[in-house]
């Protein structure tokens, strides 16, 4: 079946990602796309709407993405954000400004006028406000529906066209009743069915996985993280054991984790899933190696050179599974950037994998749809829930060599504020914490003796995407039971340290 979609065009503000996944979670399936798509094509892809993001242009700048009049004239709904607002105006002939003074943060802004728009919403309410310019005139035929003590055109519109500009922006929740106003653009003007559930996701995947499959050999690599996951269920969902799984223990993996994929992934779902003990040949590996890039590249490599053993067994297949997701395939223009960590993923992998075809079940998806699925397909909590977890694993949470030992300190550390955080209930806001050894060792009293070992650094960060990050406002008391739990329990290790920077300029990871 073909789900209704909603186009969603790109015009390079920060929020981007944020409406596509909104109207998503409304029930309706979107794709953000470059901004220079044409009238023809648009028409060719045939969205019931619209929507023109943000961005950081002036509609006067040079170099400023500009649209053609003809998309108006679809007879397609649209609904312009912040500069999608101010470019709706500019190009039919309204008027845009410098406003005397930007706006940034919460304002309250009241509706002049009904519309479907401001349908079930209170008349005054807050929004999130962001911008420099602003429509101070609108085009022939449009009225202004709510306005701000500074802002004379906050929202505007032609109920007849089916064409609205809102200058705040509705994706961010600051903005009160801002998803209200995307359900009534998909709602009451698009006339969206909302047809784009997981439930339907999963039914519509399993029966055309089994199709394309049918008798066929599929691999996959699984990492015990959420993408991989969720992508083998739902291939195991479809077509049962002609799916193989190799999971790579690569013996830097946190506590009870691996127990944790062959019991939930072989023993419950009763996947064919084949460990690969390797833990011994990446410790020796890594042996004397202090440099962070170094130990990422070794790992990297070594990942390759395992599953490609274990693919050999197995012999030719005829598809791989990759766990690509929507932000990964997302074109978006950015231009090339300097290279500050080489990932290890398992991108690397078809170069040693007789296969015949890729197969990417998740990758029309969001990462929260990605752990709805999962839900869904009867994973439990701690698998569909998981942090992420970088490749190279705890690895790069040891300054310098790696050893035997600091691996079990870590772990152990790890667990405990693992463990912590869940107890108070902080699990689901914090997006990653985990803990590193540091390559420092200070003095310590402990019984009445002398200590001399590791220091222990906690790492807790808020973010939406990893790009960039905060540290959290862990609350006192729930660092405290940390560190006395982690200095009580844990061997070598008498201080603990809790890491206050934000992504710029430190990095989530330590190295
Ligand atoms: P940084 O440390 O660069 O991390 O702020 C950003 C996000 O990426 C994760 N990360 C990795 N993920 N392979 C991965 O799959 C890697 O090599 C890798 N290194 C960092 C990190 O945990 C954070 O979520």
């Amino acid at each position: 079946m073909q789900h209704q979609r909603v186009l969603v065009l790109d015009f390079g503000g920060q929020y981007n990602q944020l409406i596509a996944r909104r109207v998503r979670d409304l029930k309706v399936y979107c794709d953000l796309k470059p901004c220079d798509m044409t009238a023809e094509e648009i028409k060719a892809y045939d969205p019931i709407g619209i929507i023109f993001t943000g961005g950081p242009n002036s509609v006067y700048d040079a170099n400023s993405p500009h649209v053609s009049e003809e998309i108006f004239k679809l007879g397609i709904p649209v609904l312009g954000i912040c500069y999608g607002c101010q470019l709706i105006a500019y190009t039919l002939g309204g008027k845009v400004e410098h406003a005397p003074a930007s706006e940034y943060g919460k304002r309250e802004f009241s509706f002049v006028k009904d519309s479907p728009i401001s349908e079930g919403i209170p008349k005054t309410s807050v929004c999130w406000m962001s911008h420099t310019d602003h429509v101070t005139q609108v085009p022939a035929g449009f009225e202004t529906l709510a306005e701000t003590a500074s802002c004379p055109v906050t929202v505007y519109g032609c109920e007849e066209r089916k064409i609205y500009g809102i200058q705040f922006h509705p994706e961010v929740v600051h903005s009160e009743y801002g998803n209200r106003m995307l359900e009534n653009f998909l709602y009451r003007v698009c006339n969206a069915r909302g047809d784009w559930t997981m439930k339907n996701f999963v039914e519509e995947q399993v029966a055309s996985i089994k199709e394309k499959i049918g008798d066929k050999k599929v691999l996959c690599a699984m990492s015990g993280g959420v993408d991989s996951a969720v992508a083998a269920t739902l291939i195991h969902r479809a077509v049962g054991n002609r799916l193989t799984c190799v999971f790579v223990d690569h013996g830097l993996l946190r506590k009870y984790e691996a127990e944790e994929v062959m019991e939930v992934f072989k023993d419950k779902l009763g996947m064919n899933l084949i460990k690969a003990d390797a833990g011994e040949r990446f410790l020796k590996k890594l042996e004397k190696v202090s440099d962070p890039e170094k130990k990422r590249k070794i790992i990297g490599a070594e990942f390759i050179k395992v599953f490609e053993v274990e693919a050999k067994k197995i012999g030719a297949v005829d598809f791989l599974v990759q766990g690509t997701i929507y932000p990964d395939v997302i074109e978006s223009g950015k231009g090339k950037s300097a290279v500050i960590k080489s990932h290890h993923n398992v991108g690397g992998l078809p170069s040693v994998v007789d296969f015949k075809e890729i197969i990417e079940p998740l990758r029309d998806l969001f990462k929260d749809e990605v752990r709805r699925v999962g839900t869904e397909l009867g994973l439990p909590e701690n698998v569909v829930q998981r942090q992420p977890f970088p490749g190279p694993g705890l690895a790069i949470r040891i300054m310098g060599e790696v050893t035997r030992e600091k691996l079990e300190t870590l772990r152990d550390a790890d667990y405990i504020f693992r463990e912590e955080i869940a107890k108070a209930g902080l699990n689901r806001e914090i997006w990653q914490y985990f803990a590193v050894i540091t390559n420092s060792k200070t003095v310590g009293v402990q019984g009445d003796f002398r200590t001399y070992e590791n220091v222990i650094a906690l790492r807790a960060v808020t973010s939406v995407d990893a790009m960039t990050a905060d540290w959290a406002r862990i609350p006192f008391d729930v660092l405290e039971r940390i560190s006395n739990r982690i200095t009580n329990e844990v061997k070598h290790a008498n201080r603990i340290v809790y890491d206050i920077t934000s992504k710029p300029p430190a990095t989530i990871e330590w190295e």
